[in-house]
């Protein structure tokens, strides 16, 4: 199963995604995580993990792959750049970092002033994700930027379910209007995850996105703010994390 996270910048789409990728490995799947967030450094230090090198580099690097796109959209061709079907164990290991049972590839971020767009990064993080295949005993996670632009490079069509992020803010319930709309073009099941609420804070959510979408309701954790503070691994278990994560399995059985 390939699950794409999504919600607006500082919701907690790495913390999650981290906390469910490890609570997954630890009940015995194999774990992809793919950092597609071109501007944050953190993910690999919540999984506990060096930090991988750019996948675009696999491609001749950014400006290559970006010249490869400009040819094929001016002879009208869709973008391709894979060839055949990758399974986890096809990404190269020069562009993965790994413990145990759970791998993290990073698509590429922006290093320096002026380098130009990630629009790039975008296509392959859509390819990429296309090209995946995965086993009833397989998990991918896609940890996205903040906000929709991934849903505008098309990221979430090679995704098979997408979740949704939301934190108690206006922001929050205002993107969620639009992912809705978004992934319901997309034609994939939308699951929501509400993060640092208080009771109320539940309640105001609960009344802006489809309660019997809602997974689980994780709350505001001195544990987890201090771990993400200090750039540590993100060893604690929650059992919020773990109800995502039977639901995650019982998608994956059915
Ligand atoms: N449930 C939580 N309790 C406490 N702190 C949290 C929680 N979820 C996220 N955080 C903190 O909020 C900040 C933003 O989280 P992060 O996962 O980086 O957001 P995003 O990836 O959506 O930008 C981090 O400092 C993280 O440690
Ligand atoms: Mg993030």
């Amino acid at each position: 199963m390939k699950i794409l996270v999504c919600g607006k910048g500082g919701s907690g789409k790495s913390t999650v995604t981290a906390m469910v990728a490890k609570s997954m490995a630890k009940r015995g799947y194999n774990v992809l995580v793919v950092d597609s967030d071109e501007s944050n450094f953190g993910l690999h230090r919540q999984l506990g993990l060096g930090m991988p090198e750019d996948f675009t580099n696999y491609l001749g690097g950014k400006k290559a792959l970006g010249e490869k796109m400009m040819q094929a959209f001016q002879k009208g061709d869709p973008i391709s750049i894979f060839e055949n079907k990758w399974q986890i164990s096809d990404i190269p290991k020069a562009y993965a970092v790994e413990k145990g049972n759970i791998k993290m590839m990073a698509i590429g971020k922006i290093h320096n002033f002026g380098e130009g767009c990630a629009c790039p990064m975008g296509a392959l993080a859509k390819n990429l994700l296309k090209n995946m295949e995965t086993t009833s005993e397989e998990m991918i996670f896609v940890d996205t930027e903040a906000g929709i632009e991934h849903f505008g490079r098309g990221v979430e069509e090679g995704c098979d379910l997408v979740l949704m992020i939301l934190d108690p803010s206006y922001e929050s319930v205002r993107l969620s209007e639009k992912i809705i709309e978004l992934v319901e073009k997309a034609g994939k099941p939308l699951y929501f995850i509400l993060n640092r609420a208080d009771e109320i804070g539940i309640q105001l959510m609960k009344d802006a996105v489809d309660e019997t979408h809602i997974l689980a309701s994780i709350p505001s954790s001195l544990e987890v703010f201090r771990a993400g503070f200090a750039g540590e691994e993100l060893n604690i278990e929650l059992p919020e994390i773990e109800s995502i994560s039977d639901f995650l399995v019982s998608g994956i059985s059915s």
